[in-house]
Parts: C-alpha cells; sequence; structure tokens
C-alpha cells in the first residue's frame, strides 16, 4: 500500500462501552464485500495502523468499520476517541481473501462469526450476490452477551427482505435471551443444535462455511467441520470452509 488517504470522520455508533462503529469520509478505491483496509493515526510521532474489515457495501459512503475498543491496545482505544469532523488515515486499497468469489458453488452459504467478525459478513449481505448464488443464506453471531449483539436493526431488515431465504442464529455464551442458542459454536455444530435452530442443510455436500472473528473459534469451528468431512477452501483444492482471523 502506498500513500495514506486523508479520510475525515463523518459518525461514531456507540453500540456498548466498547463497541462501536466508525464511519468515515474518503475518496476510498473499489473494493470486494468482505475486504479489509488499515486506519492508521499519528501517536507519539509514529503512524500507528491496524486491518479493519469494511462493513458497508461496495460504491456505498461513507467507509464504515464495526470494531471493539482493546484494554490498553495502542490504537483501537484512540480510534473510540475520535469524534465527527476528526481526521483519520485510510489505507488506499482493500485486500483480503473473504469474498464470494473465492467460494464455490454451493446450495447453502454459512456465515459463522464472533463479536466484531460480524463487519465484513454485513458488506456481503448488503450486496446482491449471495442472494443470486446460494438458495439459503445463515448468519450465526456468537457473543458472550446480548448487549453485545448489535446491528439488530440493520439485520432484521434484511430478514424481512429476504423472507425464507436468510436465517439468523444468534449464539450467546455468558447469559441467556428468548431465541438465542447457548454456548458456543463448535459444541453447536456437533451436538446438531446449530443447525436445527437454522433449519438448514451444513452437509459437506451442499454447503460452504465462512468464518470470521477470533481464531480460536475459527479453530476448533474448522476442527468440528472436518469432523464431518469439510475442509479448508483453496483455489487448487476446492473445499469447504474459509476464513478470517483478526488476531
Ligand atoms: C484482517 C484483519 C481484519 C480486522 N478487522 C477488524 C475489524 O473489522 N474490527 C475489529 O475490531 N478488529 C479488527 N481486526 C483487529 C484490529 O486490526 C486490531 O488488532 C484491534 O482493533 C486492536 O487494535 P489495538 O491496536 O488497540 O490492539 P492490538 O495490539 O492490535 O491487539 C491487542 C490484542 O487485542 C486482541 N484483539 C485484537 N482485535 C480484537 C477484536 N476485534 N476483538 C477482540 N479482541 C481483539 C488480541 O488479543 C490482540 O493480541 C482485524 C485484524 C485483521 C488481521
Ligand atoms: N465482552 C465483554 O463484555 C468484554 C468486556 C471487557 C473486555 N473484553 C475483552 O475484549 C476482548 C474481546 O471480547 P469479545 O467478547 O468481543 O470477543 P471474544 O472473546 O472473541 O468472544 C466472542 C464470542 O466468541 C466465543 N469464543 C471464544 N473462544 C471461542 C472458541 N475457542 N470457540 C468458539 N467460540 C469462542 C466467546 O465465548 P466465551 O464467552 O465462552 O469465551 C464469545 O461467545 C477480549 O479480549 C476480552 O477480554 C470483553
Amino acid at each position: 500500500m502506498s500513500t495514506w488517504l486523508e479520510g475525515r470522520v463523518v459518525g461514531q455508533t456507540r453500540w456498548t462501552e466498547r463497541l462501536l462503529s466508525l464511519q468515515v469520509q474518503a475518496p476510498f478505491g473499489p473494493f470486494e464485500a468482505g475486504q479489509f483496509t488499515r486506519l492508521a493515526l499519528d501517536i507519539g510521532g509514529e503512524r500507528m495502523a491496524r486491518p479493519y474489515s469494511l462493513v458497508n457495501a461496495p460504491a456505498t459512503a461513507p467507509l464504515e468499520f464495526y470494531y471493539n475498543v482493546v484494554p490498553h491496545g495502542p490504537l483501537s482505544p484512540r480510534l473510540a476517541a475520535l469524534q465527527a469532523g476528526d481526521g483519520v488515515y485510510v489505507a488506499p486499497d482493500a485486500a483480503g481473501f473473504l469474498v464470494l468469489r473465492e467460494v464455490p458453488q454451493a446450495q447453502n452459504l454459512w456465515l459463522i462469526c464472533t463479536g466484531t467478525g460480524l463487519g465484513p459478513f454485513l458488506s456481503i449481505l448488503r450486496t446482491a450476490e449471495p442472494w443470486r448464488r446460494f438458495r439459503r443464506v445463515t448468519l450465526v453471531h456468537a457473543t458472550r452477551v446480548v448487549a453485545d449483539q448489535a446491528y439488530r436493526g440493520l439485520i432484521a431488515a434484511l430478514a424481512a427482505e429476504r423472507g425464507a431465504q436468510f436465517g439468523f442464529v444468534p449464539m450467546l455464551s455468558r447469559e441467556a435471551a428468548p431465541g438465542a442458542l447457548a454456548g458456543r459454536s463448535p459444541e453447536a455444530i456437533r451436538d446438531g443444535r446449530l443447525e436445527r435452530a437454522a433449519q438448514a442443510d451444513r452437509s459437506a455436500a451442499c454447503s460452504h462455511v465462512m468464518l470470521c472473528g477470533n481464531p480460536d473459534m475459527v479453530k476448533e469451528v474448522t476442527a468440528a467441520l472436518a469432523e464431518r468431512g469439510m475442509h479448508k477452501h483453496r483455489r487448487r483444492a476446492p473445499g469447504h470452509v474459509t476464513a478470517e482471523t483478526y488476531w
């Protein structure tokens, strides 16, 4: 990536004390839904940069980033202090392979994420492609508590628009709430609760799974899927699982 774009903050949504969405105006080029770019601030005379997934759909403005404040992290607490009108550097290019172009044809698409890993899937769901290509699309969002289930309005709007083609399964690991699955996704895959809740087939014969967020979740879900004959997708060795980890 070459020179930085000088972005301007146009808004900041505060979902909870530590979960936020930053909206940025910048002359950003084309990208594919699911990709990330980098945000940067000058801190102590040094340009501190980190990757962040784009939540907005391609060719829409402003750019949106869904992130959490990592206590004592070098960048995220500073991003959280930004207000409308403040400057933030944006890398000019998007990168990443968590995109539908990399996903082979299947009947059902599963998007499984933890926490802020929801972001790239929202961008994908805001485009026409998943609805054109897959018979059923299931979004699984796993968080500790219900307060961390951000973007519920957008997800409800997608559900209303897409009807039976779309399924949404919220998962909560540290409290109970009506309509949410309890526990973690690897267990819910192994004991069949996830498929029952989603009312969708997740067999290797007809599904592709995209994973995003906590690296331990990605590792453990990948292992649970491998037990069912679903393997990492590679261009040279087509499979059923595509993943991106955030740390
Ligand atoms: C490809 C890619 C895309 C990313 N997209 C996003 C995104 O859209 N939203 C986002 O919030 N983060 C995203 N991240 C993580 C992000 O780049 C930063 O690491 C994070 O915002 C913390 O920055 P920091 O400088 O405060 O702390 P860092 O020094 O970067 O991280 C310190 C520690 O915080 C933990 N951590 C980092 N990111 C997260 C997270 N998202 N949730 C929980 N714990 C975390 C890890 O244990 C990490 O070692 C992405 C990372 C990668 C590699
Ligand atoms: N969420 C909060 O209230 C909170 C508050 C202060 C600080 N933090 C810090 O912020 C960071 C991120 O927290 P977060 O809640 O956004 O993200 P997270 O820790 O990645 O948790 C998100 C979801 O992923 C689940 N998960 C974790 N490991 C998993 C695995 N191996 N397999 C499957 N699922 C797994 C969690 O379940 P489990 O609950 O079972 O781990 C939780 O349901 C953490 O470092 C945390 O210390 C969080």
